[in-house]
């Protein structure tokens, strides 16, 4: 008896260090653990061969691109990277894993010195061109052309063995051979090996490819092992890392926004699709923009959203198209996408030349500071985009999505400044300056962005809102639980499958995430019926990182969202600075109102914002940092 006892005890005690020894998973790190190992300071620039030539690329049609980037003064704009997309690669040698290239597309890849057709002479041609290069793998065994491609003609040859040329069994050694021996500046990462290669996939069926469970599904998060898809990713940064150890380089993601990949691809690489693949259509535009422009908190210096590579210069995005052209390039812009051109530069008219080379809007994207642009009107026909550059000035864009003109009154407030004070506009396409104080109007034509750069007298004079800078704030901890599909995507007829099957369902993990001058559902940020124009929406059991580089104090008003569902948990909200406390709220419920919170943050590098709930639905309790910002330097 007494044996049991004192194993029970012993159990208990245990049980209860165990306990005691759980590290608070909300604990402050001290550290900004966002993802800066790339040379992705800025989002990336160049070209990719996939919209036009998918896998018939060739090295002189890739070359001809390239010679009109420099020519026609691209290049020194800030397009870089020449990057070539999938149907290069022959086959895997089976005798020792090295990947074959198609030396018959790309000559100077053979020499009489080397049996083994190299990329070398390629990338060397390129950068004494003063270019970069990037290549395309997939994460799985086997390309999405494999999976999706009509003909076999222009894909990889010889046994099932041979046809694996993605990186699957294979990460040391082919990141080795893209950046070590290759030369290659960029790589980009797909996903179909890890999607499409089930025992269901025709090309398994057929004998034609290995069958690899699926591990990932776009269509449904519950279906993808996020983990997984997460751990793969990173064992391919650390190698990438490894093999270009003075960080030249770009690592992108593609999977296309499934596997939660919106919410952690900031810790991972340098650029993550959020979207399936963009079309030369006005309604895929749509999908693609939707599925970044409310995770401005999602990008920062080092790693930035990326709602794929531009259309300008095809369908709804041709010469006949300017209105649809320009606009998408201002919203890339606007979104600090990578600006990647897709079009034939060989063939590509000068009207649609001078739009892709507007420096005024590629210096929005270029800005260092950083910020992707914040919603400040939204609607699911208008949107007011503004973004605040480092100069302190702002950058506002006037998006019409819809079919028709519309009479659009543009405030001095959504762009955080005062409307006693005149703002200066200077259109970015006309170069025509205009003045206004408090609001003016605009007409905006069907599809059409007016971009303007924008100078006023601020709201907040001494600092900047934590919402007016999202490229220093990042969610560590958004508090998402259960990710689920965001239902705001625009979902076109004109996807992958056509008109095929069911339609466009909401496929997008992330709602519910961190929001600028949103909560995280989309409501108006509000706590006990104040509403806050400015301030940052999140789930509770969350922890924000917020870089500082020389303010004095932080200060915000702090409470559970009116939008949250859940009455009875309280939330405490703490910050603290370099890791310590400095500063704590009461426990807030629904309906308290607001507390101010401020913290003395002299001399620290990083503010941490946690707010720690007894709740476990986090998704029922959306908190307010609101007018959360950093003041007097
Ligand atoms: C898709 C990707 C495209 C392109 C293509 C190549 O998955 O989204 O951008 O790379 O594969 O097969």
């Amino acid at each position: 008896m007494k044996t049991i006892a004192a194993a029970a005890c012993a159990a208990i005690l245990l049980v209860s260090v165990a306990y005691a020894q759980q590290p608070d998973p909300l604990a402050p790190t001290g550290r900004w653990t966002a993802y800066t190992g790339g040379r992705a300071a800025t989002p990336p620039m160049g070209w990719n061969s996939w919209n036009t030539f998918a896998s018939t690329v060739d090295e002189e049609k890739v070359m001809g691109s390239a010679k009109r980037i420099v020519d026609s003064g691209l290049a020194a704009k800030g397009y870089r990277y020449i990057n070539l997309d999938d149907g290069w690669a022959a086959q895997r040698r089976v005798s020792d894993g090295h990947l074959m290239l198609r030396a018959d597309k790309f000559p100077s890849t053979v020499s009489r010195k080397q049996k083994t057709p190299s990329f070398k002479p390629y990338t060397d041609k390129l950068h004494a061109m003063g270019l970069k290069a990037g290549i395309y793998s997939d994460m799985g065994r086997n390309t999405c052309a494999q999976a999706w491609s009509a003909t076999d003609e222009d894909l990889p040859k010889g046994s099932v063995a041979e046809r694996e040329v993605g990186l699957h069994d294979f990460i040391e050694q082919d990141i080795a051979l893209y950046f070590r021996e290759w030369g290659f500046d960029y790589l980009k990462v797909d996903g179909c090996g890890l999607r499409d290669f089930g025992p269901h996939s025709p090309k398994v069926k057929a004998g034609q490819a290995r069958e690899l469970a699926p591990i990932m599904d776009l269509g449904a998060i519950s279906r993808t092992d996020v983990a997984a898809v997460q751990d793969l990713f990173r064992r391919v940064g650390a190698a990438i890392q490894s093999n270009r150890p003075n960080g030249d380089f770009i690592y992108s993601l593609c999977i296309w926004g499934a596997a939660n990949v919106r919410a952690w691809a900031k810790d991972v690489g340098s650029v993550s699709r959020t979207s399936d693949d963009i079309s030369p259509a006005w309604g895929r535009l749509l999908v693609n923009y939707d599925s970044a422009v409310h995770r401005a908190l999602y990008a920062h210096p080092g790693s930035w959203n990326d709602p794929d590579m531009l259309y300008i210069g095809a369908g709804d995005f041709d010469a006949d198209h300017l209105t649809e052209a320009r606009s998408h390039f201002a919203l890339w812009a606007m979104l600090n996408a990578p600006l990647l051109i897709g079009a034939d530069l060989r063939k590509t008219p000068d009207a649609l030349m001078e739009i892709l080379g507007n420096a005024d809007i590629i210096a929005l994207d270029q800005d260092a500071a950083g910020n992707q642009a914040v919603v400040a009107y939204d609607s699911s026909d208008l949107q007011i985009l503004v973004k605040t550059l480092g100069s302190g000035d702002k950058a506002v864009a006037i998006f019409n999505r819809g079919s028709a003109a519309m009479d659009v009154s543009l405030q001095a407030t959504q762009m955080k400044f005062r409307d006693d004070a005149p703002v200066e506009l200077t259109d970015l396409w006309t170069k025509k300056q205009m003045s206004f104080t408090k609001d003016t109007k605009v007409r905006v034509a069907a599809r059409e962005t007016l971009i303007f750069r924008a100078r006023g007298t601020r709201i907040l004079a001494d600092g900047l809102y934590l919402s007016e800078q999202p490229g220093k704030v990042n969610p560590a901890i958004d508090g998402v639980t259960r990710p689920i599909a965001d239902p705001t995507i625009f979902r076109t007829a004109f996807g992958w499958g056509g008109t095929h099957g069911a339609g466009d369902r909401p496929q997008y993990a992330g709602w519910g995430g961190a929001r600028a001058d949103s909560a995280p559902y989309g409501q108006t940020l509000q706590v006990a019926r104040k509403p806050y124009p400015a301030g940052i929406g999140i789930l509770a059991n969350s922890r924000l990182e917020v870089r500082n580089d020389g303010y004095r104090r932080f200060a915000a008003n702090v409470g559970v969202d009116d939008s949250a569902t859940d009455k009875a948990n309280a939330v405490t909200f703490t910050v603290y600075g370099d890791g310590k406390r400095l500063a704590e709220s009461r426990p807030l419920k629904w309906g308290m109102p607001a507390e101010p919170l401020e913290a003395d943050i002299s001399g620290v590098k990083l503010v941490e914002l946690v707010a720690r709930s007894t709740a476990t639905e986090n998704e029922a309790v959306s908190v307010t940092w609101g007018e959360a910002a950093l003041t007097g330097r």
